[in-house]
């Protein structure tokens, strides 16, 4: 009959769809062999960027930090956090032995684009301001205290207190800052305000600042990630591998600024067109090819190419494709967590979108949130390859069957996707899958608390330990 006839045609037209959008969406799906050898060159990435002395794409940074903390930290600290799209200054007090009885105060300040991507001396200069404003409101502007500065950004140590910062990295742009030293640049700020004082005592990267916190409580941590505006792993490697230093001490932290993998175009075969346009269309093309597969400045923009890309084939939104749809930076990584997790209904997610501007049909809807499935999925299983090629390697350096280790985490993309945490704890299967003939390394993965700057304050009150 007709009316057989026009159910058919349209169950002909959506499985088509279906086809269609599977055909998009495949290239997401990485396959077991394809994340192995992501661990293997991540690897690769870690050995080379330890030998090497000029520049390699995963740069492999010495941090100076020679240990975690031992508990024995003690004093008052501000602690200064620069990193993905604000400012944080906290004063942390640590009292010996006390480690639940660590106080914090704390006050954010957003840093406007236009001071992202301004001068360095405004950059700072806003810095020192913020700084200024944060010790009025805890009256403490007269104090001189020492302070730890978290920068997450690639910078070339050569001692706790400087670094020069190799290049910037997420949305930061400020002119006459690469190639400089950071903490100079700083001090200089805080002169020209001529306000206050500040003895700046440690340099540290997030992931360092992490790691450090959460081995407060664990001492078996000895690796600190973030999964945030970026993504980036340091962790403890044994010094005789830093052919960067050479001192007479067993272990010292490296910066691995991982994000930095496939620089050099070995991660082009995995690569979407989707991921080569957001490439193209940021503001340092060619850089951070890993970090742009991950991380919560990037996934929300992949999630929109795909968007457009389907809507375009006329398999989304009716074909039509809005304003909205065509504007960078509309689909937040937030929303991408909301759409993805399972709790929320088809209802919501078609409000969500709706917010965005964009009228959904049920079925819509459903293809959205597999868009935003697969994108956090497979940045999930590429955070934990690269991550198994970092607990092997430290396995590895100890000569050890088994290794047992705590990674801190912090991040607000790790926070945010409850997702990850699934993926990361069936992490130690994807290890065991890359390893079949190797031994097994036990993962943990302790979420931090306002870690980066509580680390910051950590490793000062550790370097002035040495000092004394
Ligand atoms: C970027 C930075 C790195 C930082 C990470 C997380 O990858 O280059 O230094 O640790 O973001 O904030």
């Amino acid at each position: 009959s007709k009316g057989a006839a026009l159910v058919t045609a349209v169950a002909q037209r959506l499985a088509a769809r279906r086809r269609q959008v599977d055909e998009t969406l495949s290239p997401f799906r990485l396959s077991q062999e394809q994340l192995t050898l992501v661990k293997n060159r991540m690897s690769a990435g870690l050995e080379a960027g330890l030998r090497c002395k000029g520049t390699s794409s995963v740069k492999m940074l010495p941090s100076f930090v020679y240990r975690t903390p031992d508990g024995k930290e003690q004093g008052k600290y501000l602690a200064l956090d620069l990193g993905g799209t604000n400012l944080r200054a906290l004063l942390v007090t640590f009292k010996t032995g006390l480690q639940q009885n660590t106080r914090m105060h704390h006050k954010i300040y957003t840093i406007p684009l236009e001071i992202m991507q301004g001068t360095g001396e405004e950059l700072f200069d806003y810095i020192a301001y913020c700084i200024s404003d944060f010790l009025d409101y805890m009256g403490m502007k007269k104090a001189h205290l020492p302070a730890g500065f978290t920068f997450s950004f690639p910078c070339e140590q050569t001692a706790i207190d400087t670094g020069k910062l190799v290049s910037w990295t997420k949305g930061f742009k400020a002119t006459d800052c690469e190639g400089h030293d950071v903490v100079e640049m700083l001090r200089e700020a805080i002169k020209r305000r001529n306000e206050f004082d500040l003895d700046i005592i440690a340099m540290v990267n997030d992931t360092v600042g992490t790691m450090m916190s959460c081995a407060y409580e664990d001492p078996q941590c000895e690796i600190g990630m973030i999964v945030g505006t970026g993504t980036n792993v340091c962790y403890m490697e044994d010094l005789k591998n830093i052919e960067k230093t050479k001192q007479n001490i067993s272990k010292m932290c490296v910066n691995t600024e991982w994000g930095g993998l496939g620089d050099d175009g070995s991660l082009d075969d995995i690569m979407t067109p989707f991921d080569i346009e957001v490439n193209q269309n940021s503001i340092n093309p060619g850089k951070q090819r890993f970090e742009k597969l991950i991380s919560g400045m990037y996934l929300g923009e992949i999630v929109r190419q795909v968007l457009l890309d389907l809507t375009r084939a006329g398999l989304l939104f009716r074909g039509r494709v809005t304003e909205t749809l065509k504007t960078p930076g509309m689909f937040q990584t937030k929303y991408l967590s909301q759409i993805e997790s399972d709790r929320i209904a088809l209802l919501q997610v078609r409000s969500i979108l709706q917010q965005l501007g964009l009228n959904s049909t049920c079925n819509d809807s459903i293809i959205v949130r597999e868009v935003c499935a697969m994108v956090s999925r497979r940045a999930a299983q590429l955070c934990g390859a690269g991550m198994a090629a970092v607990v092997d390697k430290i396995r590895e350096n100890r000569g050890l069957n088994h290794l047992n280790i705590t990674v801190g985490v912090d991040g607000a993309l790790y926070k945010l996707l409850l997702r990850f945490t699934i993926y990361f704890s069936s992490l130690n299967d994807l290890i065991q899958s890359n390893l079949a003939l190797a031994p097994q390394c036990d993962v943990t993965f302790l979420p931090s608390d306002e870690g980066s700057g509580k680390g910051a304050a950590l490793i000062t009150a550790v370097a002035r330990q040495k000092h004394i």
